[in-house]
């Protein structure tokens, strides 16, 4: 047995540092069955909606759960604007509310990314779980991930380069999330393109961040045509990237 099983073995007995797993309930299904969101072992989360069908919200929700037994990174644009409605919460790893604050904060959890996999290496381990002693598991949450990864039209000048930035950090930590114990909760709205068509531009950043060789999941949230007048269904899709099967989600109310 390796040095670093057998301390591993010792920490287990005197039950320390054994970190819980997060499952979040999303909502349920038909017959009340809860939907439970497991970022250990459902892959990142895609969460995407018309304007008000409470994404944010289900994320603030999230973020409290997870800040008890994960690191959570937060990148919310709009906290500037009314800090109130973000995702803001205590206990938070990390929060940025900038286009440069979140290539900052996602640099830092690169960095942090790195040195996990060096671990792993040094442990000849081939997953977190099996380090001696797993740091806690890191969930990264974006918030109206356009504003913060997504270079177009409306975005203001300067913002390209820290957003191509994120990018690259994004598409890096994917490729050894598994390893170093790491998730991400995307979040974005549909938009309306120049004919008034609603498209999902969180689809179209899935794949630019090669999230599809993941285990990823795609959650869609009130994905209906009516106005913002109207009270949003708090329903949704669960379904995993490229499948084909999905469950209806009733959201909790939260
Ligand atoms: N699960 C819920 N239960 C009860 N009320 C909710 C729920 N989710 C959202 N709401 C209500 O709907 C409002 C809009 O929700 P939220 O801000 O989360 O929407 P959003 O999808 O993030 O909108 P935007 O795309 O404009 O950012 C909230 O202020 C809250 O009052
Ligand atoms: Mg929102």
């Amino acid at each position: 047995m390796s040095i670093f099983r057998q301390l591993r073995a010792t920490a287990s007995r005197q039950d320390i540092s054994v970190p819980r797993e997060l499952g979040f309930a999303l909502g349920t299904e038909q017959y009340e069955v809860p939907v439970i969101f497991r970022p250990a072992t459902d892959g990142h989360l895609c969460l995407t909606g018309r304007p008000g069908s409470g994404k944010t919200v289900l994320l603030r929700a999230l973020a409290e759960e997870a800040v008890q037994v994960m690191d959570v990174h937060i990148a919310d644009a709009w906290a500037g604007h009314s800090q109130a409605d973000g995702v803001r919460v205590d206990g938070a790893a990390s929060f940025a509310s900038t286009v440069e604050g979140c290539a900052e904060m996602l640099e830092a959890v690169l960095a942090e990314v790195r040195r996990r996999v060096k671990q792993c290496a040094l442990e000849g381990v081939s997953a977190f779980d099996d380090l001696a002693y797993p740091p806690r598991r890191i969930l990264v949450i974006l918030d109206d991930t356009r504003h913060l990864l997504v270079e177009d039209e409306y975005s203001p000048a300067g913002d390209g380069r820290p957003k191509a930035r994120s990018v690259e950090c994004i598409r890096e930590i994917v490729t050894c999330a598994r390893l170093a114990g790491i998730t991400f909760v995307f979040s974005s709205q549909w938009a309306l393109d120049q004919s008034g068509i609603s498209y999902d531009v969180l689809g179209a950043l899935c794949s630019r961040l090669e999230l599809e060789s993941t285990p990823s999941w795609y959650y869609t949230l009130g994905m209906d045509d009516s106005t913002r007048s109207q009270p949003p269904p708090r329903t949704g899709i669960y379904t995993s990237l490229g499948a084909f099967a999905s469950t209806a989600v009733e959201i909790e109310s939260r």
